[in-house]
C-alpha cells in the first residue's frame, strides 16, 4: 500500500458535449484538491476535451490521462493518437481496457507494445487486466490474469516500476453493479504483485501500484482501499457524476488518513 491513494476516473465515451465535460471537471475538482497528500486524483476523459481539461486542470494537483494510445510515435495510422502527442498535455494513459480487448479486438501483444511506447514517452500508465465471468465460474482467474500481466509487461524493466500502474478489474464486474468480492480483489492483486516481481524483481515490484475496478461506487470504496496492496480505484460510471465521485475521494482520504 502506497502511502497515498490513486483514484482514477474513466470517464469512457461520456459525456458527449465540450460544456458537459467542463461541468464535471469543475464538479469534482474541491474534493480532487483538498487532500493531495492523501489521494492522488487522475482523470481520464475522452480525447478531443484533453485539451480544455488541461486548461481547468493547470496549476491542480489534479492529473490528466489519456484512455488509450496508440504504439508508434507517429505516420501513416487513420484515426490513432500517438504517446508523443499526449504528452504535452497528458501525465497518464490507460492500455488494455477490457472494453478495447472486446470490441476492438485488442491482443495482449498490442497491450504490451501500447504500453512500452507509452512509458518510453515518459507517460505514467495504468494497464488494465481482468478475467471474463466464463473464466471467474471457471477458477481461472489467476491462470488469465497472471497470463494478461506477463504478456502485457513483456517489453517493460525494473526502470518503468514507479511509472507502472496494474489496475485489476474483473470484466464481470464493470458496470454491473456486481463490484468482486473484496477477497477475491485481494487474492488476485496479491497474485499480480507476485507476478510483476517475477518479471522484474521484487524490489522494484514495490514501486507498481495496483488498483482495483468494477463497479467502484461511494458505497463500497472503503472495502477495497482499506485492502492491503490495494493502491487505489479505477472508477467509470461513478466518475461521471460529481457528487458521488467527490465522496468516492472524501471516504478515500478518510481511510488514508487513519493508515
Ligand atoms: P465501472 O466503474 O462503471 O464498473 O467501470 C469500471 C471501469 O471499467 C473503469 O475502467
Amino acid at each position: 500500500m502506497s502511502p497515498k491513494a490513486l483514484l482514477a476516473a474513466n470517464w469512457k465515451m461520456n459525456p458527449v458535449n465540450a460544456g458537459d465535460a467542463l461541468d464535471l471537471v469543475k464538479g469534482v475538482l474541491p474534493a480532487s484538491t483538498a487532500k493531495p497528500e492523501l489521494v492522488e486524483v487522475a482523470i481520464f476523459p475522452p480525447f478531443p476535451w484533453l485539451l480544455g481539461i488541461a486548461e481547468v486542470l493547470e496549476g491542480t494537483t489534479v492529473k490528466l490521462g489519456a484512455q488509450d494510445c496508440f504504439w508508434e510515435i507517429s505516420g501513416a495510422y487513420t484515426g490513432e493518437v500517438s504517446p508523443a502527442m499526449l504528452k504535452g498535455w497528458c501525465q497518464w494513459v490507460i492500455t488494455g481496457h477490457s472494453e478495447r480487448r472486446a470490441y476492438l479486438g485488442e491482443t495482449d501483444d498490442m497491450v504490451a507494445r501500447k504500453t512500452a511506447a507509452a512509458l518510453a514517452n515518459d507517460l505514467s500508465v495504468i494497464m488494465c487486466v481482468g478475467e471474463l465471468d466464463e473464466h471467474y465460474d471457471a477458477g481461472r482467474t489467476a491462470e488469465v490474469v497472471t497470463g494478461q500481466v506477463r504478456a502485457g509487461l513483456a517489453n517493460c524493466s525494473a526502470d518503468d516500476s514507479a511509472r507502472l500502474v496494474i489496475a485489476y478489474e474483473p470484466v464481470w464486474a464493470i458496470g454491473s453493479g456486481k463490484s468482486a468480492d473484496p477477497e477475491h480483489a485481494y487474492k488476485t492483486m496479491r497474485m499480480i504483485r507476485k507476478t510483476v516481481g517475477e518479471l522484474i524483481g521484487a524490489g522494484a515490484a514495490r514501486k507498481v501500484r495496483v488498483l482495483y475496478g468494477g463497479s467502484v461506487n461511494a458505497s463500497n470504496v472503503e472495502a477495497y482501499v482499506e485492502l492491503p496492496l490495494c493502491d487505489g480505484c479505477l472508477v467509470g460510471g461513478a466518475s461521471l457524476n460529481a457528487e458521488e465521485f467527490t465522496k468516492i475521494v472524501e471516504v478515500t482520504a478518510a481511510v488514508y488518513a487513519h493508515l
